[in-house]
């Protein structure tokens, strides 16, 4: 009986090396502790051995049964290891992290700045960035020899329209759509043919508004962007309003902020022209309005420190993840 084991292990461990799949070793679980296997047949002949030896044989036979299952279950590990990590399910390890994305900070800031206007009763609106002449410039009083016509300063398209170089059509579109009184504000990419460097891009993003009523005065105007810029920036916040040119408002300024020893330009702006209103079907000599105009980039880039414009479009994640 002895002897018998001795062989029985001595074959298994021979077979043993070649098994590599589960297949395999499937197998060589039946051929030797299967029904009939090989080792279970030795197990059958244990009622036959004297009962002095039992003891010893059943033991050895023991042994190597226990050596079998072992061998087994390793060779199964090994040969199919996504089978058994599908089979165990341990609900103690941790779970599988999945990358969190986060809002592009020109976002964030156009969200920022359109909470402090929606908040003062101005409704967000959108316009197409593929715009008309007609839109883009014309119905904004701006003549045809004006030098933002001209292609160094503007993309045109084979048809003739244009990739938009301002969000001013934006007012264009929804005083065309809706009679007074409104209150909107337009954020939105608009582009320029300008070369690539730390402070230009030829795509970036400005916020449009607009407020037309019966009595809309130049003091409105100051009161909403001077909340603005407070609400933005501080409320300790100085503003300077300087006299500007713009062909679609009359009259225009220009709006800076306090900034360390000097002033920096924020916001254009003005009451809206009277020409521009004739041209939406408004009369000029009922309604008053005014329309502003700023640049996300610029905004963010001042409130963050960041001293080049290109890191907003380049999707390096060591910059974006900062915000
Ligand atoms: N569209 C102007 C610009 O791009 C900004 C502006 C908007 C000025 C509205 C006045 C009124 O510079």
């Amino acid at each position: 009986m002895k002897d018998s084991i001795s062989l029985v292990e001595k074959e298994a461990r021979e077979e043993l090396a070649r098994v590599d799949s589960a297949e395999k070793a499937e197998l060589f679980r039946v051929a030797y502790l299967g029904k009939k296997g090989k080792l279970t047949e030795l197990f059958k002949g244990l009622g036959a051995v004297p009962s002095d030896e039992k003891k010893a044989i059943g033991a050895e036979l023991n042994r190597v049964k226990q050596w079998l299952e072992t061998s087994i279950g390793e060779l199964r590990q090994k040969s199919s290891p996504k089978n058994s990590s599908v089979d165990v399910f341990d609900e103690t390890l941790p779970g599988i992290k999945l990358p969190r994305g986060s809002i592009h900070l020109l976002q964030q800031t156009i969200a920022e700045i359109s909470g402090i206007f929606n908040r003062m009763g101005f409704e967000t609106v959108e316009g197409p960035e593929i715009e008309t002449e007609f839109h883009n410039f014309t119905a904004l009083n701006i003549p045809l020899d004006h030098p933002s016509r001209d292609a160094f300063d503007t993309f045109y398209t084979e048809r003739g329209q244009v990739l938009r170089s301002q969000t001013s059509p934006v007012q264009i579109r929804v005083m065309k759509n809706r009679k007074p009184p409104l209150k909107v504000i337009a954020p939105g990419r608009v582009y320029r043919p300008d070369t690539v460097d730390a402070s230009h891009s030829f795509m970036f993003h400005q916020l449009e508004g607009l407020m037309v009523d019966e009595r809309v005065t130049f003091s409105d105007l100051k009161g909403v962007l001077h909340l603005f810029l407070r609400s933005l920036f501080g409320s300790q916040t100085k503003v300077r309003f300087r006299p500007h040119f713009f062909p679609f408002t009359e009259p225009s300024v220009e709006i800076d902020i306090q900034w360390g020893k000097g002033w920096l330009e924020i916001l254009g702006a003005g009451s809206v022209d009277p020409n521009v209103f004739e041209e939406v079907g408004y009369d000029p000599s009922v309604v008053r309005g005014f329309a502003f105009g700023m640049g996300i980039e610029r905004i963010a880039m001042l409130r963050h420190g960041i001293n080049d414009i290109r890191h907003f479009y380049e999707n390096d994640l060591r910059f974006l993840r900062q915000f």
